[in-house]
Order: C-alpha cells, then structure tokens, then sequence
C-alpha cells in the first residue's frame, strides 16, 4: 500500500475522468490521498470530493503562498473560520513562493506565521510549499519550532544542508515527480536522507514523473517515484511502500 501525501485530485483537469482515474490509482497500490487546499476557490471542490470517499481523500485546509495576494487578510479569515468549523487532517498548503512574484514576500511571510500558529494550536501537522524560498521557510519554522509542530516540506528540491536542517527539525520530505527528471540531480542528495524522513507524493495534476513527463499527472503515476526512490536506496518496492506508508500515517494520523 502506497500513500499520496499531495494531490489535487479535485482540479478540473479530473472532472472528465475523476472516478476511473482513482481507480487506476489503487490498481497502483495507492490508497490514500491527502488534497492540499489552494485558496476559497478550492474548498467547495475539495471537500466534495472528499465527501465522495471520506475513507480515501483527506482534506487540509490552508492558503497557498501564489494565492497570497493584496486581499490576502480576507482569505485568511476564510481559512480560519473553515479551520473553527470542523477537523482537517492538517493545514495546507502553506509556505513562501517567490518564483512567480517577490514583490509579496512580506505578506507571504505573515500568513505563513499566522496559519502555522493555526496549527500548533490545533495540534494538526503543516504542509509546506517551498519555491526559490527554502532557507527563508527553514529559519521561520525554526523560529516557530515547538513540540507541536511538525509536518512536510512537499516536493523537496533542495541542498543536503537543506535536508539535515528539515530533518533537525523533524520534519519530512515529500519526493514526487521531480525525482526522477536527470536535471534535477536529486539522486545523490536522497540517498543520504534516511528512508524515515521521506514521503511519497504526486503534487498531481503537475509534476508528472518521467516517462509521463508532460502530460497530466495522477496519482497512479506515483509508482514511477516510488520505483525510482527503490533504486536510488537499493531496496525492494515492498520495502519502499512500507516504510514511507508508515510516515505519512505518523505526520496525519495523530491517534
Ligand atoms: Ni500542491
């Protein structure tokens, strides 16, 4: 059994084919899906799909740094009366973009601190979105670091000094499609990370894994990583699902 620690399985690029797509996922071996949430126009989408497999799909609840925009205070309370309202299995997807836009970075910042807060007091894991941005995210989860706080750095891209710095604070690392692109040269840096701070996921519908580079990504697909990440370790499929199954389950299942 393998888990998808981030997708956006409820993104139109699914409308036309959203149920056999699931189905081609399972037939992978992937049971579990986790959606980050983007922004107030994601969540009735989100949760619908949810609703639809409420022992599959697991909805965060979080404002994506690209949707940090000049109207950002009024998202937030969004974010914030969701949050009140009922449970979600962490707040997500959270962090600092500055790839499409520096000139926000201030307010990024402040939401990222205000919807980390959130979760410490709710005791519920974060879901970080890192982009051109890491060594700032890495010195403000420090800041913010307590016994309460912990999560994933999704999509993990960076240095080894990076990593030892995520896993100091122990967190986890999702590896997706980026993996496996030769350009990215991630090989060398995972095969120093320990197999017990790394999580698989898709980032689905983009990020698609080599050979589907390009086209739409899908949960399903998910089992390129994970046959990469074998590689790279030198385990077995077996082993690689057991171990980053167990992770996932200890970053969101908190019983
Ligand atoms: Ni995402």
């Amino acid at each position: 059994m393998l888990i998808d620690t981030h997708a956006h399985l409820y993104a139109k690029q699914f409308d036309e084919d959203r149920e056999e797509m699931l189905r081609r996922a399972e037939k992978a071996g992937i049971h579990r899906f986790y959606l980050p949430n983007i922004d107030s126009t994601s969540i009735e989408v989100m949760l619908e799909l949810e609703a639809t497999h409420p022992d599959k799909c697991f909805a965060m609840m979080g404002l994506h740094p690209c949707s940090v925009k000049a109207d950002y205070e009024k998202e937030l309370t969004i974010v914030e009366q969701w949050l009140g309202r009922r449970s979600f299995c962490a707040v997500g997807e959270i962090g600092i973009d500055l790839y499409w836009d520096k000139t926000l970075l201030e307010e990024q910042k402040d939401a990222f601190r205000r919807q980390i807060n959130w979760a410490k007091e709710l005791q519920v894991p974060i879901i970080i979105h890192a982009r051109d941005a890491l060594d700032i995210i890495i010195d403000i989860v420090k800041e913010e670091k307590d016994e309460r706080l912990q999560g994933i750095f999704h999509c993990f891209g960076g240095t080894l000094e990076q990593a030892q710095s995520i896993m100091d604070l122990e967190f986890y690392m999702g590896l997706g499609g980026v993996l496996t692109y030769k350009k990215a040269k991630l090989d060398e840096i995972v095969r120093n990370i320990p197999m017990d701070h790394l999580v698989l996921e898709t980032d689905a519908p983009y990020l698609a894994p080599t050979p589907k580079r390009g086209k739409r990504n899908e949960s399903a697909y998910m089992s390129f990583v994970a046959q990469k990440l074998a590689n790279i370790k030198e385990l077995s499929l077996e082993e690689v699902a057991k171990i980053t199954t167990k992770n996932a389950l200890k970053v969101f299942d908190k019983s």
